[in-house]
């Protein structure tokens, strides 16, 4: 049995939702989808209703299969956690059905004009539902510990195509009667956590890549995409060397409008991706062997809770890691686990105070689970792994977690049944090892145990060698940079000592024209040097950066350090106030409290 999930209202031990099945229509003009859900539940004998988590939903009714109503009941507002909707089991005990309609601020939806897409001509609408904003559109028990299956019916004006996280039944859509809309078919038969469940319609086109994989996107994106992402097949055949067969059909990825919050999410059979990751050079690709990671590591075997997210996301981290080093060789590998390392340690000491922060099983009681996504259940949670990968070897490691997703797939794991299989199947009830491993201390306690393995990167001791030349004066042009890789810059940028002047930089972007940089990792680097420095140059690229993307993982540090700075603090608000209607909830969400400028009001709490 799985320990109550504190961010659902759901009872699934009394009466669980097994499969939901969604009737939606899409009104681009008022910003809401509305229709119905219908829930397959289990219940036990005694249980009287279902309970269903919901956020800013209208419920229009409830009623059975055959449209009898059904008494329903929805409860006081959580400010995070919604509003707990509680519907009367019906005679057959099994099937509930709910119409209801979302609201224009639902907290998953971001609803785009036209002009807010490249191609401009026609509106869009994606949802992001991890952690907890599956309620906001979607009426059903929002806990990663009740996997459910889906089916859908999602109509759209006859422009536009939808696509989602599931098996496409109809590929081109349905022409209804009259000739204005479509209506478009999906199904996934594999039960997932609530949070996987994902919509996006616009105006998307497809291009295959590879036998069981491709790219949609925008019409003006999809051969670009195509181009960037070519070695996804490659990568899912180095993915099944790791994990075991891939499971789950196809693996396509979305490359989404500028606003998409995330890097990328792992939506079954199509990761959503930012198109910050089309740098034209295929550099940024280890955010694709991510998402596919999750296909076993979040998506076949889940954490249960959100206390429990570093086993989505260290799991993820090394088994990302693990594929880029079979597709592109050791050195690339160490270098971005080098880069990780840094951002960890970084971030243990903007968190010195809240050691809280820095436990890998995180208290997350009366919090949002959003809080929790730092790079600590990343990084930590990978060093985790790669601590315990180092330990037992390779040879008993690999198989190992190769068994932990078989063993596990399909179902939601908290961090105390992980450690189960860990002990059993891993230490093989070995106390000692444990001991020696310190396992207790990774998981429970703040900050690197001492027997994290070091990172080591020979390509990035010559990248540090280089800058602490520059920085002691060498000419740009005397330093050999002509191999260097994307991640070879990133290192590059964030190891100049705090000394660095403003003419030291406009040396460099003379040399190497880092403000007008397309690879955005690079840009973003490069803009975290020119803000503390007020280096003029780069200020209308940051702007431009600022009002162009909405990945919060860009925006959170860069408005954070304008703040800071002094010269940019009323450029923050200014430039926040105008690129705010662009961003998605989730990123004004957290850069609302920190900017300070609510225009527009943040979600309403219902
Ligand atoms: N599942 C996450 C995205 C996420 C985390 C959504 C927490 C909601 C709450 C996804 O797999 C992810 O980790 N994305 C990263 C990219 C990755 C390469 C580290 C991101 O978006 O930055
Ligand atoms: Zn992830």
């Amino acid at each position: 049995m799985t320990r109550h999930d504190q961010h659902s209202f759901s009872e699934p031990a009394d009466a669980r939702v097994t499969h939901v099945a969604i009737d939606l229509t899409a009104d681009f003009e008022a910003h809401v989808f509305s229709g119905t859900a219908t829930l397959t539940v289990e219940a036990i004998p005694s249980a009287k209703d279902v309970v269903l988590d919901t956020k800013t939903l209208t419920i229009e009714g409830a009623t059975d299969q055959a449209g009898e109503p059904l008494a329903f009941h929805l409860a006081a507002a959580d400010p995070i956690l919604g509003r707990a909707l509680h519907v009367a089991l019906p005679a057959d005990r099994r099937t509930v059905v709910v119409k209801y309609r979302t609201s224009p601020g639902a907290g998953a939806l971001q609803w785009l004009r036209p002009s807010q897409t490249a191609g401009g001509k026609h509106p869009y609408v994606f949802s992001q539902g991890e952690a907890i904003l599956t309620r906001t559109w979607i009426p059903t028990q929002d806990s990663p510990g009740v996997r459910q299956t889906y089916d859908a019916r999602i109509v759209v004006p006859a422009a536009l195509h939808a696509v989602m996280s599931a098996e496409q039944l109809t590929p081109q859509g349905e022409l209804l009667p009259g000739g204005r809309q479509r209506a478009f078919r999906f199904r996934l038969d594999k039960p997932v956590a609530p949070y996987l469940i994902a919509i996006a319609i616009g105006d998307i086109a497809f291009k295959a890549v590879g036998p069981r994989s491709g790219v949609y996107a925008e019409p003006s994106v999809v051969d670009k995409a195509a181009w960037e992402f070519a070695d996804l097949e490659k990568m899912i055949e180095a993915a099944e060397s790791i994990g075991g067969p891939y499971d789950w059909g196809r693996y396509d990825v979305l490359v989404m409008p500028p606003s998409f919050p995330f890097g990328g999410m792992e939506n079954p059979r199509l990761t959503f991706a930012t198109p910050t990751v089309l740098a034209g050079d295929r550099s940024l690709t280890s955010l694709v062997a991510h998402e596919l990671a999750h296909s076993w590591s979040g998506n076949l075997v889940t954490n249960a809770t959100w206390s429990d997210f570093w086993l989505n996301e260290g799991f993820t981290t090394y088994f990302e890691n693990r594929i880029m080093e079979a597709l592109y060789g050791a050195d690339r590998a160490e270098m971005l686990q080098a880069l990780g390392r840094q951002d960890l340690l970084g971030f243990f000491e903007e968190s010195k105070d809240k050691p809280g922060e820095q436990v890998l099983h995180i208290d997350l009681t009366g919090r949002d689970p959003d809080a929790a996504a730092t790079t600590v259940p990343y990084e930590k949670g990978a060093a985790f792994v790669r601590m315990v990968e180092h330990d037992v070897g390779r040879p008993r490691f690999d198989p190992w977690l190769r068994g932990y997703f078989q063993r596990h797939a399909y179902t939601s794991l908290t961090t105390d049944q992980f450690l189960a299989d860990f002990r059993q199947y891993l230490l093989q009830d070995d106390a000692g090892l444990e001991a020696r491993m310190r396992v207790e201390e990774w998981l429970e306690k703040p900050g690197l145990p001492s027997n994290a393995v070091a990172t080591r990167s020979a390509a990035f001791d010559r990248v540090d060698e280089a800058a602490r030349r520059f920085a002691g004066g060498a000419a740009p042009g005397t330093v050999e940079t002509s191999d260097w890789t994307t991640q070879e810059w990133q290192r590059f940028l964030s190891s100049l000592p705090a000394s660095l002047t403003t003419a030291q930089m406009a040396a460099l972007d003379a040399a190497f024209r880092f403000t007008a940089s397309g690879n955005s990792e690079i840009l973003f680097t490069w803009l975290r040097l020119a803000i503390p420095r007020h280096y003029e140059p780069a200020v209308p690229a940051l702007e431009r950066f600022l009002t162009s993307q909405g990945r919060r993982k860009f925006l959170t540090p860069l408005y954070k350090d304008l703040l800071a700075s002094g010269w940019g603090k009323e450029e923050a608000k200014r430039i926040y106030l105008k690129a705010r209607p662009l961003y998605h909830s989730v990123a004004t969400g957290t850069l609302d409290p920190i900017v300070g400028a609510g225009a527009g009001g943040s979600a309403s709490s219902q």
